[in-house]
């Protein structure tokens, strides 16, 4: 593992702006039966402070909206974390659950049930893997793709016991769990929760060089990765990184594993991220918004020499593949297609890069990257830091969270429209034009 730096200054940082941020609003239009300050404050007294939430409290959605329990309207420009890429409460979606629900809700996989195996095809072919293999959480995805990359080492590479070693790039996130904490970067996220796991590597990320480097050591059985950095800030890698990745896993007989989690299901404006340069990945993520953001569903894909590794026995989930999730995700991943959310995804994506560019100022933002609906921007911290602006966006009308690096995300659902878009553009500029040197 490389040197990682002490975190605390950056978490008391946010910690401090995170506060006094409480805003009375007007009681016009009051959804909630009480205020968002009382509901802030009793969140604060009983929940543990593992979020510094943007201060606003949420009552309703529907489809790119939200609004507060005083009835504020806002764009969702965040939409869970880039999970409700078919927004809020579709009606497609409310139906089939409505209807699953009172079905079939749980089964566990101790019993067949008529909804998984329909799903399991379903997925299957609609990515044009082999095999899925059902969890819930994107980070269990993640679990359970390290599993099968390590059962793959010793089993089909033939590493010797307790040796093999998954190799990621820093800067990765793949969720919270002592496995992913213990691949982190970011000290934030893993500081005072040592002793960490072993059998992990990093390298500098978009960097083959040392990617290659550390692939030579037969002791590697996987090099997992996003395609795209989300929580990192967006970080979007160099024109055929991944088609080299590819490459070089193939020739040290490495497996690759892409964590799609975030990037998959047409938030970069491909299916799945590795598209753009059609390549395919020996293991495939996807989770969040699988199925809608209802529940969470999360699965690893991967052909039969990868997968027939996994026995009964090894491996299991309690929720893994019940018919509610199931159902839930067979119809986003209809809509995904239906509603072409692909494209509006690629086509809306580009508007938004194109006039972010033409409309903020580089003093104040000295970049703005992504592709598809997955998009930053960049605050010159002489302007404030990316929360606080997180914070007047609100104000304004829009709300988004920042990532690593004083940057800001924008990952709005994907069923955006243009008058949407120009609305959301429109407040992100006029916030940007506010802006004052601190
Ligand atoms: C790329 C990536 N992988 C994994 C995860 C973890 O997903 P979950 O929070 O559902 O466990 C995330 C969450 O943001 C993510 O962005």
């Amino acid at each position: 593992m490389l040197m990682r730096k002490t975190g605390q200054e950056l978490l008391s940082k946010v910690v401090q702006s995170g506060q006094g941020l409480v805003a009375a609003r007007s009681f016009f239009g009051r959804k909630s039966k009480h205020s968002s300050a009382q509901y802030i404050e009793k969140e604060k007294c009983y929940s543990a402070h593992n979020y510094i939430p943007i201060p606003a409290v949420l009552s309703r959605g529907e489809g790119v909206h939200v609004w507060d329990a005083e009835g504020k309207k806002y764009l969702d420009f965040l939409a869970g974390f880039a999970t409700l890429n078919t927004g809020h409460c579709h009606p497609k979606l409310v139906s089939t659950l409505k209807e699953q629900a009172s079905t079939l809700h749980h089964t566990a996989r101790a019993f067949h049930n008529d909804v998984f195996p329909e799903y399991a095809e379903y997925v299957c072919k609609y990515f044009g893997y082999d095999k899925v293999l059902p969890m819930n959480t994107g980070v269990e995805g993640g679990e359970t793709a390290v599993k099968i990359a390590r059962r793959w080492g010793y089993t089909v590479k033939k590493i010797c016991e307790n040796k093999a070693l998954v190799v990621f790039p820093e800067g990765n996130f793949w969720g919270r769990t002592m496995s992913a904490i213990s691949t982190s970067t970011n000290p934030v996220m893993y500081e005072n929760f040592g002793p960490f796991m072993e059998g992990f590597g990093l390298v500098p990320y978009n960097d083959l060089c040392a990617l290659e480097e550390a692939l030579k050591n037969p002791n590697v059985c996987a090099f997992m990765m996003e395609p795209i950095q989300g929580e990192a800030g967006v970080v979007v890698p160099n024109e055929r990184y991944l088609s080299e990745v590819r490459r070089l896993c193939t020739m040290y007989n490495v497996l690759w594993i892409a964590d799609e989690v975030q990037t998959g299901l047409g938030r970069t404006g491909a299916l799945l991220a590795c598209d753009h340069e059609c390549v395919r990945p020996d293991m495939a993520i996807i989770g969040k918004g699988l199925a809608g953001g209802f529940t969470p569903v999360s699965a690893v894909l991967a052909n039969d020499n990868v997968m027939s590794v996994i026995t009964p026995g090894s491996h299991g989930s309690t929720f893994g593949g019940n018919p509610l999730g199931c159902k839930l995700a067979m119809k986003t991943l209809e809509i995904i297609k239906e509603e072409k959310l692909i494209e509006n995804s690629a086509i809306l994506g580009e508007k938004f890069r194109t006039e972010l560019i033409c409309r903020l100022p580089k003093d104040k933002v000295p970049f703005i990257r992504g592709k598809g609906l997955m998009n930053a921007i960049a605050i010159n911290p002489e302007y404030g830091t990316a929360w606080d602006f997180c914070v007047k966006l609100k104000d304004n009308g829009l709300l988004t969270k920042p990532c690593d690096g004083n940057v800001v995300r924008f990952t709005p659902p994907l069923i955006l429209n243009d008058q949407q878009l120009s609305q959301g553009l429109d407040i992100i500029e006029k916030t940007v034009n506010e802006l004052k040197k601190c």
